[in-house]
């Protein structure tokens, strides 16, 4: 396929993963899910803004008896993460001995992933899972045990797919890295 460029605010960015491998992980990961988790009454956790796109389209393909709610979460400036994580909005359910699985648009340093993760057991869950679209690998600071992973990419900034710069692109069906120049 050939690659796409685009300009996001000043910096130019190319397509690296088509919205069809997309989609194919999503289900792949949806029938896993379906599979590992048809006895546990999950409920699946999204965590904004980013997941949201990944989120609503796993969701979609959840044929099992389950939940959603979401948590919103900041730890980016620009293309760099600014260490500190605020949690914006809470948690309002009761997930004392709840299966819960996170969603997150991506693991890069692990420190959102990590502080959410300790947030989560103070409300004594039965079992914490972990499920991310992307995964930088070799950007990681925290050790997370990931569950469910769509791709394990290059440790570069990349957008679209609900991942923003400075807010923009979240609307774009695929994932673009930054073009380096
Ligand atoms: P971490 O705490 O460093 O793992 O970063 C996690 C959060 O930072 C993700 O949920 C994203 O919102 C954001 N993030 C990390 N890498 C990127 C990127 O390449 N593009 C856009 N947002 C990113
Ligand atoms: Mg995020």
């Amino acid at each position: 396929m050939a690659k796409k460029r685009i300009k996001v605010l000043e910096l130019v960015f190319e397509t690296s993963i088509s919205e069809e491998r997309i989609k194919a992980e999503v289900e792949r990961i949806a029938e896993e899910m379906n599979r590992d988790l048809a006895d546990k009454n999950p409920i699946f956790l999204g965590i904004l803004n980013g997941a949201f796109m990944f989120a609503s389209d796993l969701f979609k393909q959840i044929t099992i008896p389950c939940q959603i709610t979401f948590l919103k979460l900041a730890s980016y400036e620009g293309t760099k993460t600014t260490g500190a994580v605020k949690q914006l909005i809470g948690i309002n359910q009761d997930l004392r001995d709840r299966t819960v699985v996170v969603l997150e648009d991506i693991v890069d340093t692990g420190i959102t992933l990590d502080t959410i993760v300790r947030q989560l057991n103070g409300y004594e869950p039965r079992e914490i899972l972990l499920a991310t679209m992307l995964h930088k690998p070799d950007a990681l600071q925290r050790q997370v045990r990931l569950d469910y992973v769509g791709f394990e990419i290059p440790n570069e900034f990349v957008l679209g797919y609900g991942l923003d710069y400075n807010g923009y692109a979240r609307n774009l069906p695929e994932i673009y890295t930054l073009v380096k120049e």
